[in-house]
């Protein structure tokens, strides 16, 4: 007798669970359920600072965490409407800064989407969220179609809203106003109050309230690379200079942009004399982007030739150009936010163009002990990458307390920062990097 055969049925996913299902999510979030309430806090305030930054003014940053939500406003322009808009789009990705290799703290372009889904992954019924840019009143709702078996997103709009915040509801936050329990053995999620006094201590410009509580500024004028400052070709490989090429021309394919206007917006080429020469060694003079489009592609060996002029006719940035924390700042903040003790504050800083990478970058270190009257039984490292704190820290400062001789148990208290034009950056939630 014929063996029953059998027939496996086709089935088809909907691109959404791609961030609608706690497994994806984390993937995407780069961390387990516990840990997406900090994690999406500071994706709320690395978007925050880097949108202050943008309109060059220093960031005031507001924190609020409360029993079933958290917020955070600032004083940047606003999420622009065709950002929010876009960003519920689930089938791109939308950022102002992927593409680009600069030093903002966002590059990837998916966490507003992960702020959307979270809430209601977590609790599985509904998710609210709300965006406030300073003209209008967002309230994202994420439901469950129980026909479709598929979230489903709702938009309600008000013609009001003088803030830039937004609101997350999430179930229990309070949870992260909770100091965990220290554990050898399980990584417990940090809570916010830890995580607002990092972002102060790598953001000497910036002012930022928690539920009420100041970390105030030590200079509103203190200088760091901006986001609206031109990125150097210095910092492209051609394939990344491809990639922002193929970008310009995905939004407007018959663009009249030329080459030539294309390389203005590059840090050193303003000047027309040098715009000129660059696209003439090039080879590309009276050029426009879409002439570099062949068979539905971009071929690399002209934006190699391209690139090579670039870098001919700019010069490298300076290390120094991206900014530094400073001793003065880290070492009042580690007296006032860890209680060190102020004879025994180390610092050293090394800014320089790596050999193997040509970006520049600027490494700062900060070591201390403790003040005598606060003395803990374990060391403390705060690592952060372009003014942002990683919740793990860095294989730079692992290999130096290793060198060092510095067990978890030592009361010493470091701090590790580096900035640079990019990191490669090896998980979604931005905190493993290739150096
Ligand atoms: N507080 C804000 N004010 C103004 N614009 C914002 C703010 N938050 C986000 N945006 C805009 O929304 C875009 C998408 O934000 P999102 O956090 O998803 O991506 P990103 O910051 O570019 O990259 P990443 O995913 O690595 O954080 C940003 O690139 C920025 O243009
Ligand atoms: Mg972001």
């Amino acid at each position: 007798m014929k063996k029953p055969q059998f027939v496996r049925k086709l089935f088809t996913t909907s691109r959404l669970l791609e961030f609608f299902t706690e497994k994806e999510l984390s993937m995407q979030i780069g961390h387990s359920k516990e840990w997406w309430p900090i994690a999406l806090l500071k994706e709320l305030i690395d978007n925050s600072l880097d949108a202050a930054e943008n309109i060059n003014k220093p960031p005031e940053i507001q924190i609020v965490i409360a029993e079933n939500y958290f917020s955070v406003e600032d004083n940047g322009p606003g999420i622009p409407d065709k950002v929010i808009n876009r960003s519920l789009n689930y089938t791109v990705r939308v950022s102002d800064k992927s593409y680009y290799v600069s030093p903002t703290r966002g590059q990837l372009g998916n966490a507003l989407k992960c702020v959307y889904a979270a809430p209601f992954v977590a609790n599985g019924e509904i998710g609210k969220i709300e965006i406030v840019n300073g003209k209008k009143t967002y309230m994202i709702e994420v439901v469950l179609d129980r026909i479709d078996q598929k979230p489903k997103i709702k938009l309600n709009k008000l013609d009001e809203g003088n803030c830039k915040k937004v609101t997350v509801f999430y179930t229990d936050s309070a949870g992260l106003l909770l100091t965990p329990k220290v554990s050898n053995i399980y990584k417990t999620p940090m809570d916010a109050e830890t995580l607002v006094k990092r972002y102060a201590i790598f953001n000497p410009h910036a002012t930022f309230n928690l539920n009420g509580k100041t970390y105030e500024p030590s200079s509103t004028v203190w200088k760091k690379w901006l986001p609206t400052e031109p990125t150097s070709p210095h910092w492209y490989t051609p394939e990344q200079l491809k990639t922002l090429i193929a970008a310009y021309l995905s939004m407007d394919r018959d663009s009249e942009k030329t080459v030539r206007e294309f390389i203005a917006e590059f840090r050193g080429l303003s000047g027309t004399t040098k715009q000129k020469e660059a696209t003439d060694d090039a080879g590309l003079s009276g050029k426009r982007l879409c002439d570099l489009i062949v068979n539905n592609d971009i071929p690399l060996a002209p934006i190699e030739k391209l690139l090579m002029s670039l870098k001919k006719h700019s010069r490298q940035v300076k290390a120094t150009s991206l900014g530094s924390i400073g001793e003065e700042h880290l070492k009042t903040r580690m007296m006032n936010d860890y209680h060190i003790a102020p004879n025994s504050f180390k610092y050293k800083k090394i800014a320089k163009i790596d050999e193997v990478t040509n970006l520049p970058h600027v490494i700062e270190i900060g070591f201390a002990i403790y003040d005598k009257d606060h003395e803990q039984n374990s060391r403390q490292v705060i690592s952060g990458l372009n003014w942002s704190p990683t919740f793990d820290f860095l294989s730079e400062a692992k290999t130096m307390l290793f060198e060092n001789h510095i067990e978890p148990q030592d009361p010493v208290c470091v701090v590790c920062h580096i900035a640079r034009p990019k990191f490669e950056y090896t998980d979604k939630g931005k905190e493993q990097v290739c150096l």
